[in-house]
């Protein structure tokens, strides 16, 4: 059993409960303290995986062209290979990972960047995406985990990352999917621009951090200035503020707005 995060258990709530109902052998194993939290949520993310792979064989031939669907086919192809077909069936997996993986496979990209990994769900479908094309590196950003944290804000309790810094950040991501990955820790802001610099033209952009319009715009610009023509530009959550908007406009780009459960992720291909 590995030592990281044995100690750390989260509260009994909602969410968890409904977590434990619907894998009840990994509720077992967790009580029993045979699997600690981080094998546990690695072992979802590994079984959330393997659906997405099997229901996304079927696009195999011609894959290439998601990219290329509406809007509108584009959302009902990652509704259909995404693990949970009722918004509760899965935990894990919702429509940005179907998002992520089908862009990967579609883009054969050899340079990813992606901010935001917490628990590394985003990194292990983009992973898993690039060993099955069978190429292609991703460069993942987060905080060092002692820069966590939870705060109070108008009486809400608000949580910045992992909820414990005795878990590491991407503890989720397979030993086996490891070897194409490059974890940085620091502020994407102060790491991007060296890291960027170094890779030369990069083929896909993930934002996934700090939702703030100040933060996504200067990702948003340090990303896009950095992809190759015909790369692709990722965004969650663009619904928090007009930063995706007016980011598109700015650049004369067609930014396509895609729901993910009750929020809104952003895909655009630099076109010029
Ligand atoms: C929404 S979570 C990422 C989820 C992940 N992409 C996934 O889908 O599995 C946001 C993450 O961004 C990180 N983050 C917040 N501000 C950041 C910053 N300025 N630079 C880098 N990472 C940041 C947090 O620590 C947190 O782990």
């Amino acid at each position: 059993m590995r030592q990281t995060g044995d100690a750390w258990r989260p509260s009994p709530n909602s969410h968890t409960i409904k977590i434990a109902l619907h894998y009840p052998d990994l509720a077992l194993l967790f009580l029993t303290r045979r699997k600690s939290y981080e094998e546990v949520v690695a072992t979802m993310v590994q079984r959330d995986l393997a659906s997405l792979r099997r229901r996304a064989a079927s696009l195999e031939e011609g894959s290439d062209s998601f990219l290329r669907l509406t809007t509108e086919r584009k959302q009902q192809t990652i509704r259909r290979i995404i693990p949970g077909r009722r918004r509760d069936s899965s935990l894990v997996f919702n429509e940005f990972y179907g998002m992520l993986y089908a862009a990967t496979r579609a883009l054969r990209p050899r340079r990813v960047v992606e901010t935001g990994v917490y628990m590394g769900a985003s990194s292990a479908a983009i992973l898993q995406a690039l060993e099955d094309n069978g190429a292609g590196r991703l460069h993942s950003i987060d905080l060092p985990t002692s820069q966590h944290r939870y705060f109070l804000q108008e009486g809400k309790s608000i949580q910045i990352g992992l909820p414990s810094p005795s878990l590491s950040v991407g503890f989720a991501v397979a030993h086996r999917l490891r070897r194409r990955w490059d974890l940085h820790l620091g502020n994407s802001l102060d790491v991007l621009p060296d890291l960027l610099q170094e890779l030369g033209p990069i083929s896909m952009f993930i934002h996934d951090s700090l939702h703030t319009y100040e933060h996504m715009t200067a990702e948003f610009t340090l990303g896009y200035n950095a992809l190759e023509k015909g790369g692709v530009l990722i965004a969650d959550d663009i619904g928090y503020n007009r930063a995706w908007a007016d980011f598109c406009k700015a650049n004369h780009e067609q930014g396509e707005v895609l729901t993910n459960g009750p929020g809104f992720m952003g895909c655009l291909v630099k076109s010029h």
